[in-house]
């Protein structure tokens, strides 16, 4: 059974390695909706990356960003949910996090640059959930790579089969602009920031004389070859392959001068999936089921010390949000209810009334909950799909002010909570390590613990570089691990035996050690 209101909805991300513009698409994808009237209005998330000095800049970008969270506009009738992402890399998890509540994605290539190290991380993620992904390669204006070698680099390293709806004629100096394969269409390329259309010349297949009039002989015949070439290694787009992640549309454009943009649009419009179902550990939950259920993905903390309130974004999976309506919050037992829960038009907040699958919803929040936590309507439910990545840098952290011990706990475990970075404690002695995956981070721990919570603290550079959580089928197994290697486990926020190991080879050592224990390379596994 379907829904209108579900059915329109359209929640995704725009991802990519930082610069290769991601930012601009967001921007210009906001021009095209009608949604902002002038370039330049979403904050760049970006920062210098090679400084840590500026790190409360960098929260204070995230500060702002609050508003460029979720950017909601409405296109040909879809409801649009874009959710933004932070460009720095040290801020990886977080957009991990952010990719559990979308429905699809867009990813957005350099094709200069071609497929660079967290273009690669970011489709793994997305690979882990089947998310379809539409491949955008921008920055065309530039002397790039050559076309076929980047789409081989694209199934290659991402590990995808892509198909390019689209094909280039020229690139860089001598970029004409893009033949529309789906639609036979000539998109002329006219280098221009401010304007938001591009001449389209309909055709009625290759042969088609018009196509003489705009392209030279020369590139004519090189496009013939190409897309015959094209057709015989691509094929036509499989549309339930992309629905289930499997294959990859691929458009070529310029975002920056606004040209690609509309195909991209369109062709999201009519092949992105609306909200269906999602993985609850109890059950699937179908967003078409009539009871409200929905779950956290962010946490976003308010920098203003005399504020502590916090906003957090709940994504609906079913049923309909309604302000002031009690909810279950699962993992706690309480009931809750939001008098002010705010929706995100574009860079608008507003009080939201009613909410639908596919809608992100801010809800201020005075330390309730936790990411992953999820509401009903009193069904005990919990939704899989925020599992904790391994950190790569390991610190331990040392108290400095032995009479403010009791703040700095409480600090840790609310930073946490938020998802700065993720905590693990190791006995004997309750050594509390912060395992992050950029050193941004630590800067803003002992920022944000200093000017919120008056604690001190310094940081101890561990040897550990990773982090796997454990399982076994039984428990005498884990316990034996953790009393032989004790110096390598520790436990996770949850309570969850995890092993730290500096390189391969001492997890390998260890999983050979240790046959019947199961290393997990995130936290979220059947445990049975
Ligand atoms: P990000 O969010 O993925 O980090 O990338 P962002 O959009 O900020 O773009 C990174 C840089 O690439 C920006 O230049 C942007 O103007 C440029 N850019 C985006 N699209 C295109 C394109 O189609 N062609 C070309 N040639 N450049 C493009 P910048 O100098 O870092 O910033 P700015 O001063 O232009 O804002």
């Amino acid at each position: 059974m379907s829904h209108p209101e579900i059915e329109k909805r359209k929640t995704f991300a725009i991802i990519s390695h930082p610069d290769a513009g991601k930012t601009t698409l967001t921007e210009k994808f906001l021009l095209f909706g009608g949604a902002i009237n002038t370039a330049g209005t979403v904050k760049r998330n970006k920062a210098n990356q090679s400084s840590t000095s500026d790190f409360m800049e960098i929260e204070k970008q995230r500060g702002i960003s609050v508003a460029t969270s979720v950017m909601g506009f409405e296109y040909n009738d879809k409801r649009i949910n874009i959710l933004d992402t932070p460009g720095h890399k040290d801020f990886a998890e977080d957009t991990y996090r952010t990719l559990s509540a979308v429905d699809s994605v867009i990813l957005v290539v350099d094709s200069v640059k071609g497929v660079e190290e967290q273009t690669q991380k970011l489709m793994e993620v997305c690979r882990m959930r089947n998310t379809p992904v539409i491949i955008f390669i921008n920055k065309m204006d530039r002397e790039g790579k050559d076309t076929f070698d980047l789409l081989d680099e694209l199934e290659n390293e991402l590990k995808i089969s892509v198909c390019p709806l689209s094909w280039p004629i020229g690139q860089g100096h001598t970029f004409k602009g893009v033949y529309n394969i789906y639609n036979k269409q000539l998109n002329l390329f006219k280098p221009d920031k401010t304007k938001i259309s591009e001449p389209v010349i309909q055709v009625s297949d290759l042969q088609d004389e018009t196509l003489t009039q705009f392209l030279q002989a020369k590139e004519l015949s090189q496009l013939k070859d190409d897309l015959e070439l094209v057709d015989g290694i691509y094929g036509s787009l499989d549309k339930e392959m992309y629905l289930e992640g499997l294959s990859a549309p691929v458009f070529f454009g310029s975002a920056i001068n606004n040209f690609g943009i509309r195909e991209l649009l369109d062709t999201f419009v009519s092949i992105a999936p609306s909200p269906k179902s999602r993985e609850a550990n109890e059950r699937e939950v179908i967003a078409t089921e009539k009871g409200f259920t929905g779950f956290v993905f962010k946490i976003h903390a308010n920098l203003d010390p005399n504020h502590r309130d916090r906003i957090a974004f709940l994504r609906i999976c079913s049923g309909k949000f309604e302000r002031n309506k009690f909810y279950y919050h699962t993992r706690t037992n309480k009931k809750l209810k939001f008098s002010n829960p705010m929706d995100f038009m574009a860079n608008e907040k507003s009080l939201v009334e009613e909410a639908w699958p596919g809608d992100v919803v801010g809800l201020y929040d005075s330390g309730n909950f936790k990411i992953g936590d999820t509401l009903t309507e009193g069904e005990q439910l919990q939704f899989k799909g925020i599992p904790s990545f391994s950190p790569e840098i390991f610190k331990e952290v040392e108290n400095r002010d032995p009479l403010k011990s009791k703040q700095l706990e409480k600090g840790l475990q609310q930073l946490t909570e938020e998802g700065v970075a993720q905590l693990f404690t190791q006995q004997p002695g309750n050594r509390k390590i912060i395992g992050t995956v950029g050193e941004l981070q630590f800067e803003v721990i002992s920022f944000r613990l200093e000017h919120e919570y008056g604690a001190k603290c310094a940081f101890r550079m561990l040897s550990y570089r990773r982090s796997s959580w454990l399982s076994s089928k039984d428990k005498k197994n884990i316990n034996e691990i953790s009393s032989r290697r004790h110096s390598n486990i520790a436990t996770d926020k949850d309570g969850n035996a995890v092993f730290l190991a500096d390189n391969d080879w001492t997890l390998n050592v260890a999983k050979r050690d240790f046959p019947d224990v199961d290393f997990h390379a995130t936290s979220e596994f059947n445990r049975s």
